[in-house]
């Protein structure tokens, strides 16, 4: 790779804090981040630094009219010491699809790539190597012009920081479904990964959470009759028939996790259907004890079984049986990433153990 990064580490690693053995989601950041600039329409100013803060105006325009979109993505570790991505160029795509309905620029897979590459490797050593840990990664971009009124941005950022990680959710999730607020709009940013989406879901959420419950199941926004995601992740229902998770369209989200969850269990022999997954469907299924399962999936959710589901002021318990697939499907997706198993898909994507170069 051509790229040139100004490689600029730290004097004062916190690695000797670390207690890879008692991870806390999302509190512990490794000691290096990449960054790079968008000036005059070109990528530039490509480095690593210490992981620290930066410097903000307080018009910074991100902070105002939303220009920041991200990405969530896990860099997996194995007793040997190989290092393995998931997927990466579906998120780089993601990314992308999300700077061009937020009007901000694309990035090469060069710059996306060489990022990742040299973060992983530099911080190798907070790579926690239990089954179910990682090193989750945020890859970022936001508006940087010093100005006020509402145009886009001439010029970014984007950045890369991480961290080690187990799975976001410890135990199975009571969701409550959302009837009144709207997540996202036919039309509108659903389908981005964009700060203001997640800033929208708060306030329904903690509600949700005042009355007992883990996360909103968002409905759509139109008639509230079918199923869209969750605050933080995508949705399966599997029946004694069929694997059925809500369709994709311009509300919601399209979880590479949630992608890879259909190949594999396609390529397993199941049935799966992408389709409007109603409500009051999924209510009378698991009156006549149709329900097997329902589980989450999220690169930071992984696969997480629902255990409760409240719709209208009535709570319905989901009685998993033992044979999980969900179980099935983070195994295989475990089992991949740390080499220990063949991927069928070509989804693991191998960090190159030459990406520390001085430079
Ligand atoms: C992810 O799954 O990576 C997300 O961005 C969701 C968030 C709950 C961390």
């Amino acid at each position: 790779m051509s790229l040139k990064i100004t490689i600029n580490l730290t004097e004062d690693s916190k690695i000797s804090s670390f207690d890879a053995e008692n991870i806390k989601f999302g509190q512990v950041f490794t000691d290096h981040m990449f960054a790079c600039d968008y000036i005059n329409h070109e990528w530039q100013n490509f480095r690593i630094d210490p992981f620290g803060k930066i410097p903000l105006s307080p018009t910074l325009s991100a902070l105002h009219y939303g220009q920041a979109i991200f990405e969530g993505m896990k860099a997996v570790k194995n007793t040997d010491g190989v290092i393995t991505l998931f997927r990466p160029l579906d998120n780089l795509k993601r990314l992308n699809q999300s700077a061009v309905r937020m009007c901000m620029p694309t990035l090469s897979e060069e710059i996306f790539m060489e990022a990742l590459h040299k973060i992983c490797s530099i911080d190798k050593n907070w790579i926690p190597t239990k089954t179910g840990s990682a090193l989750y990664i945020r890859p970022f971009m936001f508006a940087t012009d010093d100005f006020l009124g509402v145009k886009p941005s001439e010029n970014y950022s984007f950045m890369v920081y991480a961290c080690p990680v187990n799975a976001y959710y410890t135990h199975a999730l009571k969701v409550r479904v959302e009837e009144h607020f709207t997540r996202a709009a036919k039309g509108g940013v659903g389908a981005a990964k964009c700060a203001g989406n997640y800033a929208a879901s708060m306030y329904p959420t903690k509600l949700a959470q005042d009355l007992g419950y883990d996360q909103v199941l968002w409905t759509d926004g139109a008639t509230h009759e079918f199923f869209e995601e969750t605050g933080t992740s995508n949705v399966f229902v599997v029946t004694d028939d069929a694997v059925y998770t809500p369709e994709i369209n311009d509300t919601l989200l399209a979880g590479i996790t949630r992608d890879s969850i259909i190949q594999y269990l396609k390529h397993e022999g199941h049935q799966v259907i992408e389709t409007k997954v109603s409500v009051r469907q999924v209510i009378d299924w698991h009156k006549q004890g149709k329900i097997k399962e329902m589980f989450v999936s999220g690169t930071a959710a992984t696969v997480t079984n629902i255990e409760l589901m409240a719709y209208q002021g009535q709570d319905y318990t989901i009685n998993a049986t033992d044979n999980l697939l969900s179980k099935q499907i983070l195994n295989f997706f475990n089992n991949i990433k740390t080499l220990a198993a063949k991927d069928p898909f070509n989804w693991v994507s191998i960090v190159p153990s030459e990406a520390v170069i001085n430079q």
